[in-house]
């Protein structure tokens, strides 16, 4: 079968070809799949998931504002299920009001405008020594594999920087992350990745709770500090938050940056025209800024 047809629902030996997000050749190219969703089954259940997808602006908006109706409570509990390094408490994309205003007002104290700045001044130092890396290992004319060699370590090595952690570890990091996410998928595995997945989400919570005991003794210039001093009212994160809000900033931000700059790039490709009209050549933060809400 060629891969127009594969990627297209409808059309598939004839048959129709049903929607699930996690089927390779859905997520090869899926928004035949997000349109045929929208005009003909915008709520559907989706057994892989275990959960309802909803494909229209309107309805997401709606239920996206309706946290009495529509809870995220079970998000977190459905996505990582026992391998949930915390437990004892749920992270804030799994809360909703009033507990989650009251944790979001919290850590957004680690993001006033100065410390901004100096995030954003990391991230393109980090950005620099990558692709200096790069330069030095295939020169300024070789290939290297974007995927790899810049996609999958630009995030972990940004969130591990802010959060305080030595980049020797963001090897580490990056297995830990992508086996606790596998964790989405538990139902398809065996013992043994299920073990792997055990194992990642045991060292993750060991290396924050070392981490936090740490900075709490000695305060640093970092997130975790950060998080640790954060008051309102005098009102603190206890212990535990602190450790499940890294640990959430650092599932949170490592996969899904890692797929848009990979998606972005092959989009480029894709649209030359976008490519050279967006002065990408000169300029590569207008392309990726303008990739975020298109292409993930
Ligand atoms: C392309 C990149 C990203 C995408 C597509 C993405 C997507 C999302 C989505 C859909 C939500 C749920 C919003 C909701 O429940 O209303 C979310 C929440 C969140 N994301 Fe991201 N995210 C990205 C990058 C990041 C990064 C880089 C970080 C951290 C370093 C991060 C940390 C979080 C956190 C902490 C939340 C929970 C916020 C809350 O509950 O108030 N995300 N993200």
């Amino acid at each position: 079968m060629t891969e127009a047809a594969l990627s297209r629902p409808d059309s598939q030996d004839g048959r129709e070809r049903v929607y699930d997000p996690l089927d390779p050749v859905v997520k090869h190219e899926p928004y035949p799949y997000y349109a045929k969703l929208r005009r003909d089954d915008p709520v559907t259940w989706l057994p892989s998931l275990q959960a309802f997808g909803v494909a229209r602006y309107d309805d997401v908006d709606a239920l996206l504002k309706n946290s009495k109706l529509y809870s995220s409570s079970m998000f977190w509990p459905a996505l990582l299920g026992e391998y949930d390094p915390v437990p004892e408490v749920p992270p804030m994309i799994s809360m909703d009001p009033p507990g989650h205003v009251h944790l979001r007002k919290l850590a957004n104290k680690a993001f006033v405008p100065s410390k901004i700045k100096i995030l954003v001044d990391r991230t393109y130092e980090v950005a620099n020594q990558l692709i200096d890396d790069i330069i030095a290992r295939h020169g300024t004319e070789g290939e290297f594999d974007w995927a790899t060699d810049f996609c999958a370590l630009y995030p972990v090595t940004v969130i591990a920087q802010v959060l305080g952690v030595p980049t020797e570890r963001r090897a580490e990091f990056k297995i830990w992350v992508d086996n606790i996410l596998a964790a989405a998928n538990r139902a398809a595995y065996g013992p043994e990745r299920l073990a792997e997945i055990q194992d990642s989400s045991n060292k993750i919570r060991a290396f924050f709770e070392e981490l936090y005991d740490e900075r709490a003794a000695n305060l640093q210039d970092d997130l975790i500090s950060d998080f640790i001093q954060a008051e309102i009212d005098g009102e603190t994160m206890s212990r535990i938050e602190v450790i499940q809000m890294s640990i959430l900033l650092l599932i949170g931000g490592v996969e899904t940056t890692t797929n848009l700059l990979g998606t972005t790039l092959v989009e480029l490709k894709r649209h030359p025209d976008v490519y050279v009209s967006n002065g990408v050549q000169k300029g590569p933060p207008i392309g990726v800024e303008e990739g975020s809400p298109f292409w993930i």
